[in-house]
C-alpha cells in the first residue's frame, strides 16, 4: 500500500495543469456511448472512477479505440463508438469500483432498458446511499433491487422495466441524482422534470446542449423530453477544478507564491471555492473562454497571509468536494471559518467531517464538530502526524496539502485511492515538495497507441 511523505515547503512557483475534469468524463463517456455515431474525447481522466465508467459502456456495446495514454493509468484521449441509445445485455455484473458517479448515473441509464444489469462497487460504494436515486428511478416505473449488507445499498439489481415521466422535487441537492433521472428520462415518453432545492453542477444538461440534445431549465428545475439521440460529436474535457484546489490552497496559504493553474474547467457552478479563497486573502484572477459548452480558463494566484471566513448555505453544493482542503486552509487562517449545512460530507467515500476533524486535530488544530459541518479556530501552528486516508482520496489529497505547512514529517497512509481522481497527483507533489517551477517538472507521461 503506498503512502506519502510530506515536508513543510517555503515557496510555491508553478505553472502547470491538472488531468481532466471527473464529472465531465463520466458524463463523455455515458453520452458518447449513446450516441449515433464515432465521438473523440480529449483529455478524459484515466483515474479508475472514469475508466470503470468507459468500461460499463463498452460491456453495454459501445467500444473505444485508446489514442493516447497517461502512463501506467489509461487512456486521455480515445474513440467511443456510439450505439444510438440501444445498449446490449452485458455478459457480467458492472464493477463501478469506487464511484458514486459511476454508478448513480449509470442506474438512471439503465433503469429503463429490456435487458436487466447488476452494479456493484468497492466497499465505500457498497456503503453509500441509493435510495436518492432508487426512489425517483422507481416512481418512474423502474425495478431496482439493493442488495447490499447495509440497507438501501449496493449491489445494485436493476431489472428490465418501461418508464414514465414524473416530476420530482430532489430533497437533497444532488447533481448524480439529478443527472440519473435525466438519462432515464431519455428513455421514457414524454417530460421528466428534476426540481433541485439549489443549484448543482450543471454538465451533464450542459454536454446534452454539446451533443445536440435539449434540456429546458426554469429556475432550479430542469425538464427533458424522452426520445432524444446524442449526436455523434468531439468533445474536450477541461482540467479538473476539484483537483486545482489542492495547490490553489497550498499557494494561497503562503504569501508571495504564484501558481498558475492552466485550462482547468471554471463552470460557475464549481468555483466557489475561488470566491472562498479571495474571501480569505488569496488574490486571484481568470481569463475565460468557452470550450464545448463550458467555461475553461487559466486561474492565476498569489498567495497571501489567510483570514477564516464562512461557507454559504447555498455555496455548499457547488464546493462540496473542496471542503476537505478548505478546512485545511482554514486551520491556516487566524480567525475563525464556519463550514455548517454541510451534511452530506457524512456519505461520501469516506465520512469527511468526522475524517477531516479528527486529522486535523491530529496535526494540532483546533475544530469543533457539528452534524452537519465544522468550525475551525485557525492560525495553531500545524505539527506532523500519520495520517489514514480512510481510502478517500480528498482526504489523502487534502492532508498531503495540509503536511506542507506542518513541523516534521507528515505520513499519509493508504493513498492508491488518490488513482480515483487525480492520477499524477504524486508527481505533482513531488515538484511542489521540492519546489521545483519548471513546467516539465510537471508534465505526466503519455505514450501514443493510435
Ligand atoms: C458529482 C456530484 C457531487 C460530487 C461528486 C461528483 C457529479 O455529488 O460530490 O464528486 O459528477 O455529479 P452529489 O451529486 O452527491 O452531490
Amino acid at each position: 500500500m503506498s503512502e506519502f511523505r510530506v515536508k513543510a515547503i517555503s515557496k510555491l512557483h508553478a505553472e502547470f495543469s491538472v488531468p481532466g475534469d471527473k464529472s465531465m468524463s463520466h458524463r463523455a463517456a455515458i453520452l458518447g456511448g449513446l450516441s449515433n455515431g464515432t465521438c473523440t474525447i480529449r483529455n478524459f481522466l484515466p483515474s479508475e472512477d472514469c475508466i470503470n465508467t468507459l468500461n460499463a459502456m463498452n460491456a453495454l456495446g459501445a467500444s473505444y479505440e485508446v489514442l493516447d495514454e497517461l502512463e501506467s493509468y489509461g487512456p486521455i484521449n480515445l474513440r467511443i463508438h456510439g450505439q444510438s441509445m440501444k445498449l446490449s445485455a452485458p455478459a457480467a455484473p458492472i464493477d463501478c469500483g469506487n464511484a458514486g458517479t459511476g454508478m448513480r448515473l449509470l442506474a438512471g441509464l439503465l433503469a429503463g432498458q429490456s435487458f436487466s444489469t447488476e452494479l456493484f462497487g468497492d466497499a465505500s460504494l457498497s456503503s453509500r446511499p441509493m435510495g436518492r436515486i432508487t426512489i425517483p428511478l422507481g416512481q418512474m416505473g423502474a425495478h431496482i433491487e439493493t442488495r447490499g449488507e447495509k440497507p438501501g445499498c449496493a449491489p445494485l439489481l436493476i431489472h428490465a422495466a418501461k418508464l414514465h415521466p414524473i416530476t420530482y422535487d430532489m430533497p437533497v441537492a444532488s447533481a448524480q441524482v439529478k443527472s440519473a433521472v435525466l438519462l432515464a428520462g431519455l428513455f421514457a415518453d414524454g417530460e421528466t422534470t428534476v426540481i433541485q432545492p439549489a443549484e448543482t453542477r450543471d454538465h451533464t444538461e450542459r454536454m446534452m446542449a454539446s451533443f445536440g440534445m435539449t434540456t429546458r431549465r426554469a429556475g432550479n428545475a430542469i425538464s427533458i423530453d424522452g426520445g432524444q439521440v446524442p449526436q455523434a460529436c468531439d468533445f474536450t474535457v477541461p482540467g479538473d477544478i476539484s483537483s486545482a484546489a489542492f495547490w490553489l490552497v497550498a499557494a494561497a496559504a503562503i504569501p508571495g507564491s504564484r501558481l498558475l493553474i492552466k485550462d482547468v474547467g471554471l463552470n460557475p457552478t464549481r468555483t466557489a471555492i475561488l470566491k472562498v479563497l479571495g474571501r480569505m486573502g488569496a488574490h486571484m484572477s481568470e481569463i475565460v473562454h468557452e470550450s464545448d459548452g463550458e467555461p475553461i480558463g487559466n486561474i492565476e494566484l498569489h498567495g497571501a497571509s489567510l483570514t477564516g471566513t464562512t461557507i454559504f448555505i447555498d455555496e455548499v453544493p457547488n464546493l462540496i468536494d473542496e471542503i476537505p482542503v478548505i478546512a485545511v486552509a482554514a486551520a491556516l487562517a487566524q480567525g475563525r471559518t464556519i463550514i455548517r449545512n454541510a451534511k452530506e460530507l457524512r456519505v461520501k467515500e469516506s465520512d469527511r467531517i468526522s475524517t477531516v476533524v479528527n486529522h486535523l486535530r491530529a496535526m494540532g488544530a483546533e475544530v469543533d464538530e457539528f452534524e452537519d459541518g465544522m468550525e475551525i479556530e485557525g492560525g495553531k501552528p500545524l505539527h506532523a502526524a500519520v495520517i489514514d486516508s480512510h481510502g478517500d482520496h480528498r482526504i489523502a489529497m487534502a492532508f498531503a496539502i495540509a503536511g506542507l505547512f506542518a513541523e516534521g514529517e507528515t505520513v499519509i497512509k493508504n493513498t492508491d485511492c488518490v488513482n480515483t481522481s487525480y492520477p499524477g497527483f504524486a508527481h505533482h507533489l513531488d515538484a511542489i515538495l521540492h519546489e521545483r517551477s519548471q513546467a516539465a517538472d510537471f508534465t505526466l507521461p503519455t505514450v501514443s497507441r493510435a
